[in-house]
């Protein structure tokens, strides 16, 4: 079975995919990471990531690939594991710009149409129930508002000793939402044979109850 997860930044789809992988016995395969590689990849080739022009002629440099080690995913950039260092909010915003670039899109596409067709794979990120893997089992559109998405945010990063301000937080969000769901190519948006769940007011547990009881309807 192959699970297709998409949907905005911060509406859980990491942490529940891999929840659900888990129940499951699927391989969790994180696009988001990836498109934050290339981002990386073009912030310490010291590239103007607005200049769509030079990101199209140098994303081709990024040697993406993934490697599972104890199940989880990790990502390469040639030999070196940079997994550690996608999570930040600079790299994450550089890859939303980055990413609506067609090369960068189509430098990734083989790698993640690759893992698709090895089978048992949940898949989560922007475009994988419309173009990645169109043909998947299930397909979720995980929602949540943009006040949950910040608080959430607010949250982890206060988890981690930073004092993050709500208000830019969530400015921050709804700025990366209307970026990826405006784009020309692969933009954000619910497939239509795509289940909505909106994750507002559930529990981690209960969405992750809800995935594994629609999937095993199928
Ligand atoms: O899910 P994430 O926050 O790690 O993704 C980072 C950026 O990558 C996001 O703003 C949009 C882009 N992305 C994409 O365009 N297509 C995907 N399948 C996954 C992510």
């Amino acid at each position: 079975m192959n699970v297709a997860i998409d949907g905005p930044a911060g509406a859980g789809k990491s942490t529940i995919a891999k929840l659900c992988a888990k129940k499951m016995n699927l391989i969790y395969v994180d696009t988001g990471a990836m498109y934050r590689a290339v981002a990386l990849y073009l912030l310490e080739s010291g590239v103007n990531v607005e200049n769509s022009q030079i990101v199209a002629e140098k994303c081709k440099g990024a040697m993406v690939d993934i490697r599972y080690v104890d199940g989880v995913q990790n990502v390469f950039l040639g030999d070196e594991n940079v997994t550690g260092r996608l999570r930040e909010e600079a790299v994450g915003n550089a890859a939303s710009v980055t990413s609506s670039v067609p090369d960068v899109r189509a430098h990734l596409f083989s790698l993640q149409r690759g893992l698709a067709e090895r089978g048992g794979i949940i898949m989560d990120g922007r475009d994988i129930g419309t173009v990645v893997m169109p043909d998947a089992d299930v397909k979720i559109f995980l929602t949540a508002s943009s006040e949950v998405r910040a608080r959430r945010r607010v949250k982890e990063l206060e988890e981690k000793g930073e004092h993050p301000d709500f208000d830019t937080v969530k400015k921050e969000i709804e700025e990366r939402d209307h970026r990826d769901m405006t784009r020309e190519i692969s933009p954000l948006k619910q497939a239509e044979d795509a289940i909505l769940v909106d994750t507002s007011d559930m529990t981690i547990d209960q969405v992750v109850d809800k995935i594994c009881s629609i999937c095993g309807e199928k």
